[in-house]
């Protein structure tokens, strides 16, 4: 039911506005987020559940329950939401009948699936052999510099998140970065910048 009425529900977090608790559903094309008043925190933690849930089935009914579907079950989710949450993470073991150590253990061991919520753009700098021997370093400094933001931090207007990740294989074309799922090639300090102003002007 939800899964239909909110398909790109991005984060879901449970905040205090005045003495009343509130589920905070934000969405990635919505134009404003949808704030849902709730008097009781149990009636809060329930609704928080069954969003989770129908998110959790969609994406298990697409992909499958076996333990090979587990990778492409939670890059859905974070498609989808931007990261995965303790819930989410729950909730896929009791769907797919894993145990939840299992799905936390691959959740947390690949760094393409976000644990922690994360900016519009996430920006994720290869750090490995290639790319660092052809100036990453310098490339990384630009990045912190241009949106004054350090390695793993996220912009206060949560438009950008910088992380490191393994060879993103662009390595003939190095340094390399992704931002979501644009690869940027061949990067100097100057290029880069030029990607981030039409990123922080454009988009
Ligand atoms: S080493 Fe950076 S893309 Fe392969």
């Amino acid at each position: 039911m939800f899964a239909k009425t909110l398909p790109a529900v991005t984060e879901i977090t449970i905040k205090k506005l005045y003495s009343f608790p509130v589920i905070v559903i934000q969405f990635t094309k919505g134009k404003s987020d949808s704030i849902t008043f709730v008097k009781s925190f149990n009636v809060l933690k329930k609704t928080a559940m069954i969003i989770n849930e129908e998110l959790v089935k969609e994406a298990v009914k697409k992909h499958g329950s076996s333990r090979a579907a587990l990778i492409p079950v939670l890059q859905e989710l974070v498609a989808g939401k931007n990261y995965l949450s303790d819930l989410d993470m729950v909730e896929v073991a009791r769907e797919m009948n894993l145990s939840a150590a299992d799905v936390y253990g691959t959740a947390t061991f690949y760094s393409f699936l976000d644990t922690r919520p994360r900016g519009k753009y996430v920006i994720r700098v290869c750090k490995t052999i290639s790319c660092s021997m052809k100036g990453k370093n310098s490339i990384l400094a630009t990045i912190e510099e241009t949106l004054k933001i350090k390695l793993g931090e996220t912009t206060a207007d949560r438009k950008f998140s910088l992380l490191e990740t393994n060879c993103i294989g662009w390595c003939h074309k190095a340094p390399a970065i992704l931002i979501n799922d644009e690869p940027y090639t061949e990067l100097t300090p100057q290029k880069v910048t030029e990607v981030l102003r039409e990123y922080i002007k454009n988009k």
